[in-house]
């Protein structure tokens, strides 16, 4: 039997992003995987009154068990007015959403387990079999008032099971031909961004004064072009993790070895909000945040075992970060 998002109390992104488009700040996408990730954004997102995009990856429905994730957006939603009513706040718009969908079949199955929002990303597909293969997918999901995100251009790094050698940034020129033919709600569209935690090569950055690497400028030229070619249609960034040296060096002194780390200044992001992108994608800060914590966890006590006693500073860890990505980056805070 087909579930409704509807009936799990979630919402699909149309109204988040016409607010959003209209207050200039980005609605938080963040990836989760598992129970600890997903009270960390709820919790997050409540206390700083934000709306937020909860993005599953297909790796992340095999791993969290697709049945299983459909009742943690719908816990997701009853945890959150329950929190709402005891701390007198206002409840949160919360939408349920597939990061990177990769077939037709994956897509709609998500429609058909409660997802209010699909990604289709034929990004490596030719340009005719991409719109093809996204136009298939919104015609299904707009069946049941389920928001659809199709991609155009090549993020370099991993794209879930996508591996891309280079980055082919967004084509201006072809954006009109294809939110037209697909009939999508929002565009993703590669301008530097990457996904993971090294997303320029030491060579493509200058060092400052610290011995931080600083990478180039993400294409806010043709991010410009692609609105003036499209005015008012909502922009999404993948590959959005800042990459804080913090977590990166927290993990370093305690075993962990990560090397040349380097993501996009905040700045960068905040510049990005002006414009017309509406939701911006991070899983790989909340990967770091949380490894960090962990490893100094055990480093700090060895002696633990209980998965509470290392989860649990790593869930704190979690929400403090969401909630300055809400507050000083996105801008979504106060905005429910
Ligand atoms: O864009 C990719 C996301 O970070 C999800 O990554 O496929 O390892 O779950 P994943
Ligand atoms: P990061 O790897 O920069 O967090 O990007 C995540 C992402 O784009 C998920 O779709
Ligand atoms: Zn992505």
């Amino acid at each position: 039997m087909a579930v409704s998002y509807k009936n799990l109390g979630l919402v699909n992104t149309n109204e988040m992003f016409k607010k959003a488009m209209e207050g200039k700040y980005a609605v938080p996408a963040y990836n989760f995987n598992n129970m600890e990730q997903i009270q960390a954004i709820i919790l997050a997102c409540l206390e700083t009154q934000s709306p937020v995009i909860l993005q599953v990856s297909s790796g992340a429905r095999k791993y969290a068990d697709q049945t299983l994730l459909s009742y943690m957006g719908q816990g997701a939603v009853e945890m959150m007015k329950t929190h709402a009513k005891e701390k007198g706040l206002k409840e949160i718009p919360i939408a349920l959403h597939l990061d990177h969908g990769d077939t037709f079949e994956l897509c709609k199955s998500c429609v058909d387990t409660g997802f209010s929002s699909i990604m289709i990303d034929g990004s490596h597909l030719p340009y005719d079999e991409n719109v093809e293969l996204t136009k298939k997918v919104v015609e299904y999901c707009h069946q049941f008032d389920v928001t659809v995100e199709g991609e155009l251009g090549v993020l370099a790094g991993i794209e879930d099971e996508v591996v891309a050698e280079k980055s082919t940034y967004t084509k201006p020129e072809e954006v009109v031909d294809f939110v037209k033919r697909t009939g999508v709600d929002s565009l993703a569209i590669s301008i530097g961004t990457s996904h993971g935690a090294n997303k320029f090569k030491p060579e493509q950055c200058t060092k400052n004064a610290e011995g931080v690497y600083i990478p180039p400028e993400l294409r806010f030229d043709i991010l410009a072009e692609i609105e003036k070619q499209i005015p008012g249609f909502f922009i999404v960034l993948h590959g959005s993790s800042s990459v804080p040296m913090e977590a990166v060096n927290i993990i370093n002194e305690n075993g962990g070895a990560l090397k040349d780390s380097v993501g996009i200044p905040e700045e960068q992001l905040r510049k990005a909000t002006q414009y017309n992108v509406c939701k911006v994608n991070i899983d790989s800060d909340g990967r770091l945040w949380m490894t960090a914590a962990i490893r100094k966890h055990f480093n700090d006590k060895p002696g633990d075992f209980d998965p509470r006693k290392y989860l649990g500073p790593a869930r704190v860890a979690l929400i403090e970060m969401y909630k300055h990505k809400n507050e000083n980056v996105l801008g979504s805070a106060g905005n429910v």
